[in-house]
């Protein structure tokens, strides 16, 4: 772990929060690397699950909401707490269910103390004077529920469909921890899958199969997911079945995404909380209230999850390095372009020509800094898949040495066949 994260430091991946100041425990910044790879994520969850799919529809809801929608989902009640024990010495404090057992403070040896639930939720005033209570939404999720009604009204869906939104989400977690894996301030992709009541199970399963594909997509090696059957004590206070997709992080096997039936749990507390009729009508013009599925997704997650699968030390050129197996669609960078040599302008002139032919195709960088092993070195850091050297017989006949990040791979290939050749 901590050379993953001494990587994605030195290589602009990710830094830690409000570093200059000390930093703030459970925030991090995305740096020019860290913000494509991210952003590639989104992009593969949305053109599969959003545009790919008949039926679902995009959203992107406010972060404040009416304090009475939390209210009415169980997030300021005791569902969404975690229980919290504080060192009477040193006032650490400690979730319970991470202790296993210790009894004494993990800092000072101090006693542990006064065990209370501790709500998750950050809470912040809205408006001058007084102003209005609310929260940082805790899930992206309620966003769907409170619009379902104007989806239904404006793009009169069928069922089953879903809703789908990307956005921030806010916890302020007992102990952040693990990096990227637990912070205070995430993201999250999350689908609220509106179903017929007796259809759940087969749509569960659907979307079992759908969760895999994404894993799939996101190039994650099988053997390092796992499947948790999540236990009713262990559920969250919305749902009746969770299946955990787990991960086999560097620090333990834990959560990477989910899969919830969340019923009707939300529609009907929102009817009760806003009086306003949540239901679908079907084609006898009956109107029932949807059950739902809840896959979801956490984007600091799926980040850490394709750095750790990508992170690899191997040899290459003879020399050991270490390099970032990104799929294709998911490096921040796919080609960078080098001129052999810096001081020869013709060489610049001619590397500058095939760098901007391609950066308008795909994500490209030009590099002339150091020596070309240098250049690669940087660019496996940074899990580049090709490389391009324009060197003294590119000027002749116009071809260019293309290397292979995993194999090492060079072969000479012509100007105009990158592009087939980049794929
Ligand atoms: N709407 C359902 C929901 O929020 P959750 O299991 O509490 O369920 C969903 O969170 C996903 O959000 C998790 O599977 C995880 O990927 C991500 N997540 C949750 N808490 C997180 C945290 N503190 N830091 C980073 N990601 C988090």
């Amino acid at each position: 772990m901590d050379e993953i994260v001494s990587l994605t430091k030195r290589r602009g991946f990710v830094f830690q929060g409000s570093e200059i100041y000390g930093g703030l425990a459970g925030t991090w910044d995305y740096g020019h690397y860290g913000v494509a790879l991210k952003e590639n994520i989104k992009k593969l969850w949305w053109d599969m699950f959003v545009q790919k799919m008949p039926n679902m529809y995009g959203l992107d809801s406010a972060i404040l909401m009416n304090e009475q929608v939390w209210m009415a989902s169980g997030h300021t009640g005791a569902g969404f707490t975690d229980p919290l024990l504080e060192c009477e010495k040193c006032k650490k404090r400690f979730r319970r269910d991470h202790l296993e057992d210790i009894e004494k403070c993990l800092e000072c040896g101090g006693t542990l103390g006064g065990e209370r639930d501790f709500n998750l939720m950050f809470e912040t005033v809205v408006g001058a004077q007084g102003g209005v209570r609310s929260y940082l939404r805790p899930e992206t999720a309620q966003g769907i529920f409170v619009n379902f009604k104007n989806i239904i009204d404006t793009m009169r869906p069928k069922l089953p469909f879903g809703i789908a939104q990307i956005g921030k989400a806010f916890r302020n977690e007992i102990a952040p921890r693990d990096f990227i894996f637990r912070s205070r301030e995430f993201e999250q992709m999350e689908i609220e899958y509106f179903v017929e009541e007796n259809t759940w199970e087969q749509e569960y399963e659907m979307w079992r199969g759908l969760v895999w594909e994404f894993l799939t997509r996101l190039g994650l090696k099988k053997d390092n997911i796992h499947e948790l059957e999540v236990p009713k004590e262990d559920r969250a206070h919305y749902s009746k079945r969770t299946i955990d997709f787990e991960y086999d992080y560097p620090h333990k096997r834990d959560e990477l995404f989910g899969l919830a039936y969340r019923a009707d749990f939300d529609l009907m507390n929102h009817i009760k909380g806003s009086g306003e009729k949540l239901v679908y009508r079907d084609a006898d013009g009956k109107e029932i209230v949807p059950h739902v599925i809840e896959p979801t997704f956490g984007v600091d997650r799926a980040v850490m999850a394709v750095l750790c699968d990508a992170y690899t030390v191997d040899e290459a050129d003879g020399k050991t390095r270490t390099v970032l197996k990104f799929s294709r669609e998911l490096a921040p960078v796919k080609v960078a372009v080098f001129p052999l040599l810096k001081n020869k302008p013709e060489l610049v002139v001619k590397a500058r020509l095939v760098f901007d032919m391609l950066r308008t195709e795909m994500a490209c960088e030009f590099d002339d800094n150091g020596n070309v092993g240098k250049r690669y070195r940087r660019q496996d850091e940074i899990g580049t898949p090709w490389c391009v050297t324009v060197d003294f017989d590119t000027l002749e006949d116009d071809t260019v040495t293309l290397r292979d990040r995993d194999s090492g791979e060079q072969q000479r290939v012509t100007i105009a066949d990158l592009p087939s050749r980049l794929v």
